[in-house]
């Protein structure tokens, strides 16, 4: 079966051709970020309008690159949720109607599931039961994945999710939007023993996360840096530093009690901040020590796309689901 994907949740168009006997055939993405950057963070109706913009052009590039046409399309996944409501309406509408056009089955899918299941589009890919860490820009979870579609919340962040945390202290180090990529690029020149930021809730049992006092520590800590006209090059940097080590460390505390209190010895970290290369180090030395091993997508597979749509659409329409409603955005969707 060749799945079309289409990913409009945020402000990255993503289109991808997946295929369940040979993989992934293309993908292609457009990227928003040059048109929000001026704003300090995503304009949800610029986004939509420009998803317009973007969606066919994309869909025609891809079908291009796998040398393929309309027609060899068996079916359409989309994301329907949850996200920006009008982006993902733009999707959603765009699936319908081609669907309808195509005349093929259409299917909404959990972009959640999509980020979930992004290491699956790898080489070496895990087997199921494993646990996953979905850490993007919206949530920080960890789920206990069973099987395709068994999945079983474990822990999840109280507050802001680790994404947002980079972004926020990013943008309090005057660093463009998104944050991630700019706190880590600078964290390489800091200093990882000037500054120790806490690692909030590691000293109490269980598996949630919370980032607001981890946020606020570093706002007090460049506040009064800046008060004693401290806060030089060096400085900026020793703070990305401590920064990332303590969302980095954090996330190893939590992860370990994960696949401890689970069994389980495979973990899938996935969502926008697996992309962060010292997040991927510390994990990998601590899962070593337990004879567990992480997975992780590929660098462009950790951000929004549309290949994880397409793959998630095709598990799921090979199983036989497909949309029965006309059109399904749904902007709040628990996984
Ligand atoms: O998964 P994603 O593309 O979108 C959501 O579904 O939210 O994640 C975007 C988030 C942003 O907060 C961005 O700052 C963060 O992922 N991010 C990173 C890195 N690359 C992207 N955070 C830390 N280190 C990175 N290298
Ligand atoms: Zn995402």
């Amino acid at each position: 079966m060749r799945v079309l994907g289409i990913e409009t949740s945020c402000d990255e168009t993503g289109i991808a051709l997946f295929d369940s006997e040979h993989g992934l055939l293309a993908d292609a993405l457009f990227s928003q970020i040059d048109m929000h950057v001026e704003h300090g963070g995503v304009v949800p109706e610029l986004a939509s309008r420009d998803h317009v913009r973007r969606l066919l052009p994309l869909i025609d590039q891809v079908l291009a690159e796998a040398g393929l046409e309309a027609r060899d399309v068996d079916a359409i996944a989309y994301t329907a949720g949850p996200g920006l409501v009008g982006a993902l309406m733009v999707g959603a509408a765009t699936a319908h109607g081609l669907a309808w056009a195509w005349q093929v089955p259409v299917l909404g899918v959990h972009h959640m599931e999509g980020h979930l299941l992004a290491p699956m589009l790898e080489e070496e890919r895990p087997e199921f039961p494993f646990v996953a860490a979905l850490v993007s820009g919206g949530h920080t979870q960890l789920v206990a994945v069973h099987a395709l579609g068994d999945y079983e919340l474990l822990g999840e962040s109280v507050d802001d999710a680790a994404g947002e945390a980079f972004d926020k202290a990013a943008r309090m180090l005057s660093l463009p939007y998104p944050g991630g990529p700019h706190i880590a690029r600078l964290a390489e020149q800091g200093d990882p023993t000037r500054f120790r930021f806490p690692r909030p809730m590691t000293d109490r049992p269980g598996l949630n996360f919370s980032f607001s006092g981890l946020k606020t520590h570093t706002l007090t800590t460049i506040k009064a840096l800046e008060a004693e006209g401290a806060l030089d090059d060096q400085t900026r940097a020793d703070v990305a530093r401590a920064f990332e080590e303590a969302v980095a460390d954090t996330m190893v505390i939590k992860c370990r009690r994960a696949l401890e209190q689970t069994g389980l010895k495979r973990l899938v970290v996935a969502g926008g901040v697996s992309a962060n290369q010292r997040l991927r180090q510390r994990l990998d030395a601590a899962l070593e020590k337990l004879g567990a091993r992480a997975f992780y997508p590929r660098g462009r597979f950790c951000t929004d796309n549309g290949a994880m749509i397409a793959y998630v659409g095709a598990q799921r329409l090979m199983a036989g689901e497909h949309d029965d409603q006309a059109m399904i955005a749904t902007p709040r969707w628990p996984l």
